[in-house]
This record gives structure tokens, sequence and C-alpha cells, in this order.
């Protein structure tokens, strides 16, 4: 059974997942209207994986004798500047997304919850994999530069990938 402290954490993490998705979509749908198909194909597959992020938080919760919250949503930004911003927001979101795991997790500990704290290490992990691939990705876009033969092949790149993947 969840103890409310634990049960308010992960609904707030649920909200986390759903701006994530939300974000992630409003992107995909920029780069596709940009010409960055493989950018956008990237993009709306990650906007799915937080959606399954989100849905696996709200069946552990529910599971776990608690009440999932399904969170209302911020409208998303609208334009972005270019592909590098995209990325650079990608990463900055991945990152309080990082700290805001790490604070649930803290909170498992300091509340003794360790099935919650067992099935959180999933997250961890995943956070690793999504850091890292966003990082990798605007170290790439810091070399292109201004290389348009450059960034058509990067976008080509991402229509294969998906976000918990490393990057050749
Ligand atoms: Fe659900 Fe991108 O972390």
């Amino acid at each position: 059974m969840l103890s409310k402290k634990i049960e308010t954490a992960l609904n707030g993490q649920i909200e986390t997942e759903a701006m994530s998705s939300q974000f992630y979509l409003a992107m995909a749908s920029w780069a596709e209207t940009e010409g960055l198909n493989g950018t956008a194909s990237f993009l709306y597959r990650h906007s799915d994986e937080e959606r399954m992020h989100m849905l696996k938080l709200i069946k552990f919760v529910n599971e776990r004798g608690g009440k999932a919250l399904v969170p209302a949503l911020k409208q998303p930004p609208r334009t972005f500047k270019d592909i590098n911003d995209i990325f650079a927001h990608l990463f900055k979101h991945e990152t309080q997304v990082t700290a805001e795991i790490n604070r649930v997790v803290d909170a498992c500990l300091k509340e003794k919850d360790y099935t919650t704290h067992n099935f959180m290490q999933w997250y961890v992990s995943e956070q690793i994999e999504e850091e890292t691939l966003a990082r990798t990705l605007l170290d790439k876009l810091a070399l292109i530069g201004n290389d348009k033969g450059g960034l058509y092949l990067f976008d080509r790149d991402l229509e294969g990938l998906t976000a918990s993947e490393r990057p050749r």
C-alpha cells in the first residue's frame, strides 16, 4: 500500500511524464512543418515513449492501492528557433526530469517504501540513456554548425533512432 507522501510524489511524476509527452509532441509538429522529417519522426516516437512512462506510473499507483491523477496540462511552446533550440530544450528538460526522479527515489528511501524504490529504478536507468542521447545529439549539432549537408545527414539519421538508444 502506498503512503500518501509517495502517492503524491508519483502523481507529480505522472504529470511530469505527461508534460514531457506534450512538449515533445509540440517539437515534433514544429519539426515536421520545417521539413525536418527525421527529427519529427524521432520526436513523435519520443513523445509516445513519454506517454508510455506516464501509463506505467498510472498503473503502478492504482495497483498499489493509490489513485492515479490524470493531470491538466499547460500549452507547450508552438515555435522553436531552430534545430539546436529543439535539442537544447530537450536536454534541459531531461535533466530536470532526472532531478525530479531523484526526488521521488529519495522520498521512497525516507518512507522506507522499497517496492516503489525498486519500481523507480527503471526510470533512473532510462534517464541515463535519455540524457546521454540528448547530450550526444547536441554535441553533433555543435560540430555540424551551419553545414547544410551535415544537417541533412543528421536529420536523416534521426529517422530510425529511439530516445533510449545510443546513436552511432
Ligand atoms: Fe520519461 Fe524523458 O523521461
